[in-house]
């Protein structure tokens, strides 16, 4: 099957009772266990609405198993913690989601466990591995800055080196990039963006091979992140459009990356799909589509000015839904991390990152147009 086939008919769970074509919704959050073998609980990241939505999601990425949580972070803290035990070190990619930065900051050293943050560089990458070293925690491309990591060429060191390779794969989504197909470990998904979709759904996924899913199911289940029925259901609705919704999503950034790249007020354009951007072969080596997020610095207008001059893009926290929305990470997405780092990463206060829903281009562009006239 391909991929937009496999959102519609993979997973799901048969509605034996009427032949319905949808998973029936199963509300109960207690479970008979007297004449079966396996204890249903929420909880224990088990029960038929969790399991029809993981199946779907490993047919996407290509893997085993999956662990559906109640947002990205609950899947992202559950996997580290889950991989990593005191005296072990981690290799973590710099220039991350704010709040798996976070994470990393305020925890990790805290539970006994080191970490190296590096460069988006294979080089770096493996330079930065220590005898202790047990995962490497990448994300591509990254969160605001739109930077490429060469997925094979870390997963090679992974293998080389028996390191499990980790990455956040929430900006590419599974119609983009398939990181298991060029060998990385885990892969792991906000699911609150592109898989929700319509920015009205909280979720998270891990997936990985039947052993290294059991290691965080173990650990999810002490954790308790889980995902209840209803949401597990929403999520597994708005999968069937997921082909159609990134694919337009994608070709609409492309185009506004082309606009605003041309734009006299634009300083700087980062987009993955464009020639000039210093990752864009190896993007175009390893990316179905080049996505739809991309970060644009402003010459003359802050970016407060600029997302209250739109009318139909909206400035909101969170991205990947239908709508198109913008926001300034430095304010955001990164508030967290410490201005100091945020500027050794090119994050300026300036920077507006742009996430592009499916709404007609055209009038995308002009709502665009108009908050930048006459600044
Ligand atoms: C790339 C990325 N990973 C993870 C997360 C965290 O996901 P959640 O907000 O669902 O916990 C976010 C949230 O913005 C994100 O952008």
């Amino acid at each position: 099957m391909h991929i937009e086939t496999k959102c519609i008919h993979s997973g799901g769970y048969p509605d034996t009772q009427t032949g319905g074509i949808n998973t029936p919704i199963f509300t109960s959050s207690a479970y008979g266990y007297l004449d079966t073998d396996v204890r249903l609980y929420q909880r224990y990241f088990n029960t038929p609405n969790q399991e029809a939505v993981a199946k779907k999601l490993c047919e996407l990425e290509g893997t085993e198993d999956g662990v559906v949580f109640s947002s990205g972070m609950a899947a992202i803290s559950t996997v580290l913690l889950a991989l990593l035990n005191s005296g072990d070190h981690a290799v973590v990619q710099d220039e991350i989601y704010g709040g798996s930065h976070a994470f990393v900051e305020e925890h990790l050293s805290r539970l006994g466990i080191s970490f190296t943050l590096t460069g988006k560089e294979a080089q770096t990458i493996e330079e930065a591995i220590k005898p202790n070293t047990r995962i490497i925690y990448i994300e591509s491309p990254t969160n605001p800055l739109l930077n490429v990591v060469d997925l094979r060429a870390v997963a090679e060191i992974g293998r080389r080196r028996g390191i499990l390779t980790i990455i956040d794969n929430t900006f590419a989504t599974p119609i983009n990039q398939n990181p298991f197909k060029l060998g990385i470990d885990v892969v792991i998904h906000s699911g609150t963006k592109y898989l929700g979709g319509h920015s009205d759904l909280y979720c998270g996924i891990a997936l990985a091979n039947k052993e290294i899913a059991a290691l965080i199911r173990k650990t999810a289940a002490n954790f308790g992140g889980s995902l209840n029925a209803m949401s597990c259901y929403l999520l597994e609705r708005s999968l069937k459009t997921l082909a159609l919704r990134v694919e337009r999503q994608s070709q609409n950034a492309f185009e506004i990356s082309k606009f605003l790249e041309k734009h006299p007020n634009v300083a700087r354009v980062n987009y993955p799909g464009l020639e000039n951007h210093p990752g864009h072969a190896i993007a175009r080596n390893q990316m179905a589509g080049y996505g739809a997020m991309l970060s644009f610095e402003l010459k003359d207008m802050t970016a407060i000015t600029f997302m209250k001059r739109l009318k139909l893009i909206k400035a909101t926290l969170s991205l990947g839904g239908v709508e198109s929305t913008i926001c300034d990470p430095a304010t955001t997405s990164h508030q967290k991390v410490s201005a100091e780092v945020r500027k050794r990463l090119g994050i300026s206060d300036n920077l507006l990152r742009l996430s592009v829903g499916i709404e007609n281009l055209n009038d995308l562009v002009e709502d665009i147009q108009q908050a930048m006239k006459d600044k």
